[in-house]
């Protein structure tokens, strides 16, 4: 008799109840003194060690301008730890994750400083048996992305050797139009393979945004409606509360369409709207997404389906608070939008005539980001006027944060002797249904990037449909020459936006 042979699960790599744990590596960080790293990347590492996803041998080294000894580079990570990591200090994990940490002094353009580098990961290899295994991590305004994969050519830190990889990440914005969205991956794919290129879109690496795939795949429930048949319109809104904080210099000329929209949301979009991908391969999945947003459209009438705004000054949040204008090292005379929304259409069977709406703001009422579905109202309603006068539409809500869950919005009668119906909701939230925490998305991210697991990182042709859709609606505020409208802090942002909306006969959801 024949008998199949099983794989043993304990044994296949592929099995994915098992923790996936890095294999040793470098972890090698450009621009240590930014924000992002201390705040979010050093943090992840410690998490990602305390949770044993990281190798005894994994090493992190820090490059940057500083005047700093390996000593006092261990000891900023140490503080990032402290006060941004989300799992509990733990001296014996730190202890062990502080000992493969080094520091390279130097520019970006300086040839010694990248020998040293070279050699530091070289003695790291050795010393931490990490395998010739290597990821550069460019966390670094965009314009110096050239340097640096220039000089990792030049010093033999980007060649591909059988047995052993060497990959570069890299942070949005990726470009600022189509045009030096293209330069920035042809400089970057000289260098680099396209498969060890991660390009890093931070929503992507969030639990609820993967969890978007889970509620539209793993059931049968909502597939059936979620398309132009039953749903009227979809609004994606990524609100702040905050303002710019000390970012001038990104944001001014940038702003929030290409901060926020390019990226975030019209992956938001992407997932909320692809057709299902014959499995979440890196490869299906990116198709997915690709057809997708090769369908979506900027709105015919620009004037009519995009509205942007700029922050005043006063009080939010029981702050008196400054407007974008008066905010440090920014120029008086800036037009840089910090409210942008935009009609996006898709042109395919399943969406035609759903329009999305798009929407981010700083300063606005509160943070939150959701996806919500709106749906039609039903054909027929078997009450009369005044029975459902506080009816409004169904929806379907994906809270991507905070307050993670989704919510069901639908009517439902009001207890008394009178049949008066009321919009009700339905709640799941993640903190009542798991007991785990969920991962922060770097935590993610940072792990896929060392195991070299490709689905979360957006590839350059999404990155270049994305600004297919969003480069008619720049070049038209561009040429209008205006600035935006001033909006109130700690409001809804300005109201060209609601008109905008009023004018499908629509209004923004309060979320
Ligand atoms: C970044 C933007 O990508 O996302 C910032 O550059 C924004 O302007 C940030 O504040 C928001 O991220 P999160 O995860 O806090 O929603």
């Amino acid at each position: 008799m024949i008998t199949e042979e099983r794989p043993n699960p304990l044994r296949d790599p592929q099995d994915r109840r098992l923790p996936r744990i890095a294999g040793p590596c470098v972890l090698v960080i450009f621009g240590v003194t930014g924000d992002l790293s201390t705040k979010k990347l050093m943090p992840a590492v410690y998490d990602l060690a305390n949770r044993g996803l990281l190798p005894p041998g994994f090493a992190l080294v820090g490059f940057a301008r500083r005047e700093w000894e390996h000593q006092d580079f261990a000891k900023i990570v140490h503080d990032a730890v402290k006060e941004h990591a989300r799992t509990p200090f733990r001296e014996e994990v730190w202890k062990q994750l502080s000992e493969g940490i080094r520091f390279v002094r130097g520019e970006l353009g300086d040839d010694e400083a990248f020998d040293r580098l070279r050699r530091t990961i070289a003695d790291l290899d050795e010393a931490r048996g990490t395998g010739g295994n290597h990821a550069f991590y460019l966390s670094i305004p965009p314009g110096l992305f050239p340097t640096v994969v220039g000089q990792l050519r030049e010093h033999g830190m980007a060649d591909q050797l059988p047995g052993r990889w060497s990959r570069v990440v890299i942070e949005k914005p990726f470009g600022h139009d189509l045009a030096s969205a293209r330069e920035l991956n042809q400089v970057v794919s000289s260098v680099f393979p396209s498969s060890s290129v991660f390009r890093i879109d931070h929503y992507l690496g969030k639990e609820t945004v993967q969890n978007l795939l889970a509620l539209r795949f793993a059931n049968q429930l909502f597939e059936p409606v979620w398309n132009n048949n039953y749903v009227d319109h979809v609004q994606i809104t990524m609100a702040e509360d905050v303002g710019i904080g000390g970012r001038a210099g990104y944001y001014d000329g940038i702003g929030a369409a290409r901060d926020v929209i390019q990226n975030h949301l019209l992956q938001l979009l992407a997932l909320t709207a692809m057709e299902e991908p014959t499995s979440f391969e890196a490869r299906q999945l990116r198709a997915e997404k690709q057809k997708v947003l090769a369908a979506a459209r900027p709105p015919r009438d620009l004037a009519k389906h995009t509205a942007r705004g700029i922050y005043g000054g006063g009080w939010a949040g029981g702050e008196k608070v400054k407007g974008y204008l008066e905010e440090d090292g920014i120029p008086a005379d800036s037009t840089t939008e910090t409210y942008a929304a935009i009609r996006v259409d898709i042109d395919n069977r399943r969406w035609a005539g759903v329009p999305f709406y798009l929407r981010t703001g700083k300063r606005l009422a509160r943070r939150v980001t959701e996806i919500a579905l709106g749906f039609k109202r039903a054909p027929h309603l078997p009450f009369t006027e005044t029975d459902t006068e506080e009816l409004g539409y169904n929806a379907l809500v994906l809270r991507i944060q905070p307050d993670e869950g989704v919510t069901l919005r639908f009517g439902a009668k009001v207890p008394g002797t009178q049949m008066e119906i009321r919009e009700v909701n339905m709640d799941f939230a993640y903190g009542g249904s798991f007991t785990e925490s969920s991962p922060e998305a770097y935590e993610r991210l940072i792990l896929d990037v060392l195991l070299g697991d490709p689905p979360l990182f957006p590839q350059h042709e999404e990155v270049e449909l994305s600004w297919q859709i969003l480069d008619p609606i720049l070049d038209y505020w561009a040429d209008l020459g205006t600035r935006p409208e001033t909006y109130r802090p700690g409001g809804w942002g300005p109201e060209e936006a609601n008109q905008m909306l009023a004018r499908d006969g629509f209004s923004w959801r309060r979320p």
